[in-house]
């Protein structure tokens, strides 16, 4: 989704400027541009349809120099993908960038062709550089002119403006979209993303909501949305750990596939004692504040909804907790019961998914007795506004596909779900087995991931397919789910996934030698009700791929069947999930699709 940089510097800020954009291209793109303020004081604006290779391409024919500039990737929204729609927006010597969505640029756009602005594009973007311009006609004051223009905007944004009257000085503001300030020596930086800045400063001051500031080579000044000046702490970015270079990988996705024996082990880090768990992580009074949840409510996006999915099942089945998960574009919009004594717990990678980071903000006059952000990144909206935060430390996820961020969020759940059992007395040697369990899983892990080349050639089968069915009982039910959504996403075959069992209600009627059936068959309770599911496939026609234990007597046809080892029930779905991720990249491969950057998708969906 879209990126925003933005540098002031006594050097050319152009080349940083261009690194963040390409740190920022894996969240998903159409579009980029830079403006930058030249010596004499006039803006450059350059912009490019494509991928940032073709800004820079721009750039070399019409290079633009100087200590001053901001940067933008689009992803569009409002205007389809074209030059003229990228940003930077620009305005009687001013240049916009924006993320977000301004719900009332219509009024306000037809409010200033009235005033004889004219529009050169159909972004929202385009509405807040003239309506910018106007105010700065009204009051000569940038600082004021900026601020009466925030007070106009309704929406989300993030936003970041330079002007030829005040070369020295970068504007930024922030309501509901993303925006950090990065400290550098003799320089200041913006970004919707820390990732953007990592090769200059690692140093960020996060904004809240309604924050603005100005920025010099000095530092920073910033207010608050009642315009009183503010301090917000200068954090070190913690993600260092895991490298942001491909290394010896073809993809980010596959390197973030085999670098999760290490993701969950560094998740598992400090919150795991000999044979219980540490709650204190959650803080000094989680013990007793867990010990009097009565009810669970999960709320996410995506991927990290099929974790929560997979939770419900641990959480019902060892606490005895009622659990209830739901997708956050739906959540936040209805009618929510919520009973005495219920926890609500978002998950998330990003931390900024709009729908997710919505939900927790309609979650808080509900009545809950907590909120808990399961969360991957530190500074993120989403963990600075619930009441709670467990964070996992999968390290920056790149590919746009989630892998490692989804299995370290399962581990966070089991952990939570031994944290529930625990500060309730109860079950100690389930909750010891949980831990067992949980300090198993690295290891377990690098064992299927040598299985990769048998997966490999399984992927060629997809070769010429356009559907594939994902089935699974139980909580590997959410693990078919998990398969399906990571096969179309990056190989655009359609894919869906089916609690097994109902399969004869309907889906059963698309089976035949075209159709790739693929199953999650550990062995489990369920075992021979999915066997049975299987045959009615087989028997059909249907071409099975089936992932089962090392100890299950042939569950599919004859070599079709890769085999996991044998592994306490609990932590099953985990393992499952890995084959899963490596069959859809390989089946990517085959198809000759972007990988890390599929068609139409964003990393981090900041726009609801
Ligand atoms: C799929 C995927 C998405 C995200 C979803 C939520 O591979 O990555 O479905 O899981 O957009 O994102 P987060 O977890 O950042 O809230």
């Amino acid at each position: 989704m879209c990126g925003i940089v933005g540098v002031v510097a006594q050097r050319n800020v152009t080349p940083i400027l261009l690194e963040g954009l390409r740190r920022l291209e894996y969240r998903g793109y159409d579009s980029a541009g830079v403006a930058v303020l030249a010596d004499d004081n006039h803006l450059q604006r350059v912009r490019a349809v494509g991928k940032v290779v073709e800004l820079e391409r721009t750039l070399e024919a019409t290079p633009a120099v100087g200590c001053l500039g901001i940067a933008h990737t689009r992803w569009a929204t409002h205007g389809k993908p074209a030059e003229h729609n990228a940003h930077p927006h620009v305005s009687d010597g001013l240049a916009i960038v924006h993320n977000g969505i301004i719900e009332n640029h219509s009024p306000l756009r037809r409010k200033l062709t009235d005033l004889g602005y004219v529009f050169t594009s159909e972004t929202d973007t385009e509405v807040v550089a003239h309506l910018m311009a106007w105010h700065y006609r009204q009051t000569p004051d940038l600082l004021t002119a900026f601020r009466n223009t925030l007070a106009e905007l309704q929406g989300a944004y993030a936003l970041a403006m330079v002007h030829e009257d005040e070369p020295q000085n970068l504007y930024c503001a922030r309501m509901g979209s993303p925006l950090v300030i990065g400290e550098g020596s003799g320089e200041s930086y913006i970004a919707s993303d820390p990732l953007a800045l990592l090769q200059v400063t690692d140093r960020f001051r996060y904004l809240d909501e309604g924050d603005h500031a100005r920025l010099t080579v000095d530092g920073c000044t910033l207010w608050d949305r009642q315009h009183s000046p503010v301090e917000r702490p200068v954090k070190r970015y913690q993600h260092a750990a895991l490298s942001l270079d491909k290394g010896e990988y073809r993809h980010y996705m596959l390197k973030e596939i085999f670098e999760q024996p290490e993701a969950i082990g560094n998740t598992l880090s400090g919150i795991l004692g000999d044979n219980h768990v540490l709650t204190a992580i959650l803080g000094p009074d989680a013990e007793s504040r867990l010990a009097s949840v009565d009810n669970i409510h999960i709320v996410a996006c995506g991927t990290s909804y099929h974790a929560g999915l997979v939770a419900r099942y641990w959480i019902e089945s060892q606490v005895g907790l009622p659990c209830q998960v739901e997708v956050a574009s739906e959540y936040r919009y209805r009618t929510v019961a919520v009973p005495a004594n219920t926890l609500l717990i978002t998950l998330s990678q990003s931390g900024e998914t709009a729908d997710t980071l919505a939900a927790l903000r309609f979650a808080k006059d509900q009545g809950y007795l907590a909120t808990l952000a399961i969360c991957n990144v530190a500074g993120s909206s989403l963990v600075r506004e619930a009441d709670w935060r467990l964070l996992t430390q999968a390290g920056p996820e790149i590919g746009v596909a989630s892998t490692k961020a989804f299995t370290t969020q399962l581990v966070a759940l089991l952990w939570l779900t031994s944290a529930l059992l625990q500060v309730r007395g109860r079950a100690a040697d389930q909750v010891a087995a949980n831990v067992a369990a949980l300090r198993q899983l690295p290891a377990l892990i690098d064992q299927v991931l040598a299985l990769e080349p048998a997966i490999a050639a399984l992927a060629e089968r997809f070769a010429n397919k356009h559907h594939a069915l994902f089935l699974g009982r139980g909580p590997h039910y959410p693990i078919a789910m998990e398969g399906a959504l990571k096969l179309k996403e990056i190989s655009y075959i359609h894919a869906e996934a089916y609690a097994a069992g109902e399969l004869k209600h309907g889906p059963l009627a698309l089976v035949d030698e075209n159709m790739p059936v693929v199953s999650v068959a550990p062995s489990d309770s369920l075992l021979e009700k999915l066997k049975s599911n299987l045959e009615e496939v087989r028997a059909r026609g249907g071409q099975l791929i089936t992932f089962a234990c090392e100890t299950v007597e042939q569950p599919g046809a004859d070599g079709d069947t890769i085999r996991l080892p044998q592994v306490d029930d609990i932590i099953s779905p985990i393992l499952y999930t890995i084959p899963l991720q490596l069959l859809s990249y390989h089946v990517a491969l085959v198809k000759g699709t972007d990988v890390d950057k599929p068609r139409n998708l964003a990393k981090s969906v900041t726009v609801e």
